[in-house]
């Protein structure tokens, strides 16, 4: 029994003491037809990803990584409000179980003081016609001790450890971010994106500053206005107007 009070996310656990990627597994329990709900949880990663093909470090014994299979009624374009819906219940298991005040960056990344604590990473199975399934990735570096940390990270990272001194039950993180889930994904179904986007944007620390961000072929700078209804960033550009932007790495320029 997962010992879990939700009504959907987690009625069906799938553990794996090692495996390559828990995305991978929920993308392929999905295809084979496993309910909305279903999460994916393992002990350790040995191919663990990261947005933009990168890889997630994921050592064992120490962190969650867990995958959650949704089937929402949508269509593709509007998939990426998910992102934010999982950022906002990530934050709030952070904050309910260890204590830690967390912020978010955009698209997916969760921040102490500037360094990642976690990082999302959701997958899509869709036609022009609607979504088929979406895996919900999810990385929280919960006991991870300084040494655990790859040398070559490109930018500081930190774990619930290293920020308070004190470990903190996987299983309580886990059990607080599936019923978080539970919550905030009715709400978004009933209500759609506007509290979801609310609930996010009180948590985003570039909301105002000055950022640059690097979209591979452009690099635009500007103030960072808010979220877009489909879950783009508005920046208003130095030489005037205002940019949305889809994709790309941000960084402070204040
Ligand atoms: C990122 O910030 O680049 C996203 C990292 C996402 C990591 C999680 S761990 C569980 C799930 N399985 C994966 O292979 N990746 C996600």
């Amino acid at each position: 029994q997962s010992g879990l009070e939700t009504i959907s996310i987690g009625h069906r656990v799938e553990y794996f003491a090692e495996t390559d990627s828990t995305n991978l597994r929920a993308m392929e329990l999905a295809e084979q037809g496993a309910q909305e709900g279903t999460v994916v949880i393992a002990d350790c990663q040995n191919g663990g990803r990261g947005r933009m093909g990168r890889r997630w470090s994921s050592p064992a014994g120490v962190n969650l990584y867990t995958s959650i299979i949704l089937r929402p009624d949508m269509a593709p374009i509007q998939a990426a409000q998910l992102t934010f819906l999982s950022a906002v219940a990530t934050a709030r298991a952070f904050e309910a179980v260890a204590g830690i005040e967390v912020q978010v960056k955009w698209p997916n990344d969760i921040l102490v003081n500037g360094c990642k604590i976690a990082g999302l990473l959701n997958e899509l199975s869709a036609e022009t016609e609607g979504v088929h399934h979406v895996v919900l990735g999810i990385g929280a570096n919960l006991n991870m001790s300084r040494e655990q940390f790859p040398d070559d990270l490109r930018r500081p990272a930190t774990s619930v450890l290293l920020e308070t001194g004190q470990t903190v039950s996987r299983v309580a993180f886990a059990q607080e971010l599936y019923r978080q889930l539970d919550r905030l994904y009715p709400l978004y179904q009933q209500q759609g994106f506007v509290p979801i986007r609310l609930a996010w944007e009180a948590l985003f620390y570039l909301q105002g500053h000055k950022v640059e961000v690097d979209c591979g072929a452009d690099v635009f700078t500007g103030m960072v206005a808010g979220l877009a209804d489909d879950g783009a960033l508005l920046l208003d550009l130095e030489q005037g107007g205002q940019q949305v932007i889809y994709a790309g790495d941000v960084s402070v320029a204040d």
